[in-house]
């Protein structure tokens, strides 16, 4: 069949499995990279969208949580844990479900947008809500993790690195070679580390001839790693970003320096800026934090920071109808009209 079978089976002989293992796969991966026309002008480059939102439950965490729930389900776990923004609950919710395992989720009160609520209780996982950031909610799930039986599914668990590497492979096998710059948004900083890990395993085995610099973004009320020290009270309308304290924060700044990159940060202001010109230009839907890629590229190509004529990747990391709400705010309300087509005519400037 020409069905893609899921990044497990699709970069097998790359990724920590055996024959014996039982792949546990809603087959994600496999995602679309969309050429970038407005964005392509804007900066003189050419820039591609890897459109993560694509994937089963909305998100990249699938890459990771195909892996992650995998090697659970292979090592006798029943129940698996995690602390979230909203994606990772979500994905870790719907694997759970494929294996037959019992999720619990914890997640910061009040600050996750309504679709991935509404993917955790429908998927049917045990939610809290945390009275405390998401930080606070990574410490409540590691500790829970070492002292109860449950699997910790958060990206300091190294599977989920391995799984979310292979959209590395992909962009790679889709170009013919690596870009000169990949662009992505940073929160935990998983992300931007698996990334560099899967890049560099491709070139170090000739599948492409160079590893791109990688450029991270944080929101400017969440930026740790910019600032160089530990954010107590995060901010930001990209809730999927708004971390105080990224557990990958080592290996993100290894990522940065060893590809002759940078991490910056963007304001919510650039942030939805971006989100508003990804739909409505590029045809793109995503949620606020995925912009946060593009809105870094525009800044730095303001900023005289991007040599016309290079290739980039930014990774659009969600779905945009996870967080309707930002598509709605702002937004004209529709006018009602009657059923008559010379009135709907009228209203839509046809007549
Ligand atoms: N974009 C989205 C849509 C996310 O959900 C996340 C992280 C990131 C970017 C940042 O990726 O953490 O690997 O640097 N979401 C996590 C969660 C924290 O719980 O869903 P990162």
């Amino acid at each position: 069949t020409h069905q893609w079978r899921g990044i497990i089976e699709e970069y097998r002989d790359r990724l920590p499995v055996t024959d014996a293992t039982p792949v546990v796969t809603l087959r994600e991966g496999g995602t679309p990279l969309v050429p970038a026309q407005v964005l392509s002008e804007r900066t003189g480059c050419e820039v591609h969208l890897k459109v993560e939102g694509a994937n089963p439950t909305g998100s990249f965490k699938d890459r990771g949580m195909t892996m992650a729930i995998t090697r659970a389900k292979e090592e006798g776990a029943q129940a698996v844990i995690c602390a979230s923004t909203g994606n990772t609950s979500a994905s870790a919710a719907a694997y759970a479900v494929r294996a037959g395992m019992v999720c619990a989720v914890l997640v910061p009160q009040g600050k996750i947008a309504l679709g991935k609520m509404g993917q955790a209780l429908v998927y049917g996982s045990k939610i809290l809500q945390v009275d405390g950031n998401f930080d606070d909610c990574l410490n409540l799930a590691r500790s829970l993790s070492e002292n109860y039986p449950v699997a910790l599914v958060n990206s300091v668990n190294p599977y989920r690195i391995e799984g979310q590497k292979t959209a590395s492979f992909e962009i790679v096998d889709a170009l013919g070679d690596a870009p000169d710059i990949h662009v992505l948004p940073v929160g935990n900083a998983g992300n931007i580390t698996a990334y560099w890990k899967g890049y560099k395993e491709y070139s170090a085995d000739g599948m492409s001839s160079r590893t791109p610099r990688m450029w991270g973004f944080q929101a400017s009320g969440s930026a740790p790693i910019v600032r160089g020290e530990v954010v107590k009270d995060p901010s930001t309308i990209a809730t999927a970003i708004r971390i105080g304290n990224p557990a990958s924060w080592t290996q993100a700044i290894a990522a940065r320096d060893e590809s002759g990159g940078f991490i910056d940060e963007v304001t919510d202001r650039e942030i939805l800026r971006a989100y508003r010109l990804l739909a409505s230009q590029e045809g793109v839907f995503v949620e606020p934090a995925s912009a946060a890629s593009v809105a870094g590229l525009l800044k730095a190509a303001e900023q005289g920071k991007v040599d016309p004529g290079q290739k980039i990747v930014c990774t659009v990391t969600g779905n945009g109808l996870k967080d309707p709400d930002w598509a709605v705010a702002g937004a004209p309300q529709p006018v009602t009209v009657p059923v008559d087509a010379a009135a709907a005519a009228e209203r839509l400037g046809l007549a």
